[in-house]
């Protein structure tokens, strides 16, 4: 695997088109093995774009918590309106919430990082394993500006968690240029984001940022710590 990482790095050679990445993805990969997760967020929108303008065989999918905002479902609503095509979605198994639930209560994430994260497996991590089932590669949103840990990412790496290889196609894009890209290209995006909501997870884990604080601190917020996150990332790179 180590190998076709750095074959497929060679190809693409850090390249800022991201367009051109996900052409690269698709003549690499063979076909039903390529997934973007998006999140629905600024980042995700572009790259929904690209991949359904392109008509690219890569499977879109969401993980629907059950928390997210309302604002996040109108948006797959106006998706489907603008592009006649649907995200697919995945959810928790509904056994795992209902534990989670009926034993710590519904807002237990408050009360301690233990319970966040055990909330954030059950809604976010364990779906993720499911919506990777037979995958190859597996395209992202994130951007090195997003936090500390993602600046050192490299664009393309081996999740050796879920055995595929991780693509960031937008890795080196600073935030003007996708506010620019949604703009140019009239891309439906989330009204939250000019609310001051730059990253947006779960409703009850999510708060606007005020002018200063860096893009992530509006995500549980009320945690004292650095590295603040849900588990989807953690592989040894991005950790
Ligand atoms: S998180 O790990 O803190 O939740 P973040 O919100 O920064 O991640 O998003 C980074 C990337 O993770 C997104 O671009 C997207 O690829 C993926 N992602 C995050 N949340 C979801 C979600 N609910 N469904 C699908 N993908 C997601
Ligand atoms: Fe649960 Fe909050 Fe994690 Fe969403 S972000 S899965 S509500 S702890």
């Amino acid at each position: 695997m180590k190998e076709q990482v750095i074959h497929f790095q060679r190809m693409i050679s850090d390249t800022h088109d991201a367009e051109e990445i996900l052409q690269a993805v698709v003549s690499f990969f063979p076909n039903n093995t390529i997934c973007f997760s998006s999140s629905l967020g600024w980042e995700d929108q572009v790259i929904t774009d690209m991949i359904w303008k392109n008509d690219l065989p890569i499977e879109i999918f969401t993980l629907d918590t059950g928390r997210l905002f309302p604002e996040t479902y109108s948006l797959m609503e106006q998706l489907y309106e603008h592009y006649k095509k649907r995200i697919r979605v995945y959810f928790p198994d509904a056994a795992d919430v209902e534990q989670l639930v009926n034993e710590k209560g519904p807002n237990c994430f408050y009360a301690s990082i233990e319970n966040r994260k055990y909330c954030c497996y059950v809604r976010k991590v364990k779906p993720l394993t499911r919506a990777l089932q037979g995958m190859r590669c597996w395209i992202t949103g994130i951007r090195a500006e997003q936090s500390p840990d993602r600046s050192h990412l490299p664009q393309v790496e081996w999740d050796e968690a879920h055995r595929v290889i991780k693509v960031h196609p937008l890795l080196h894009w600073t935030l003007d240029e996708v506010k620019t890209y949604v703009r140019q290209h009239h891309v439906p995006y989330n009204p939250l984001h000019d609310k001051g909501f730059v990253s947006i997870g779960c409703a009850p884990c999510t708060r606007a940022i005020r002018p200063g604080e860096d893009y992530r601190a509006g995500r549980w917020w009320w945690e004292d710590q650095t590295k603040k996150e849900c588990g989807l990332h953690m592989t040894p790179t991005a950790s």
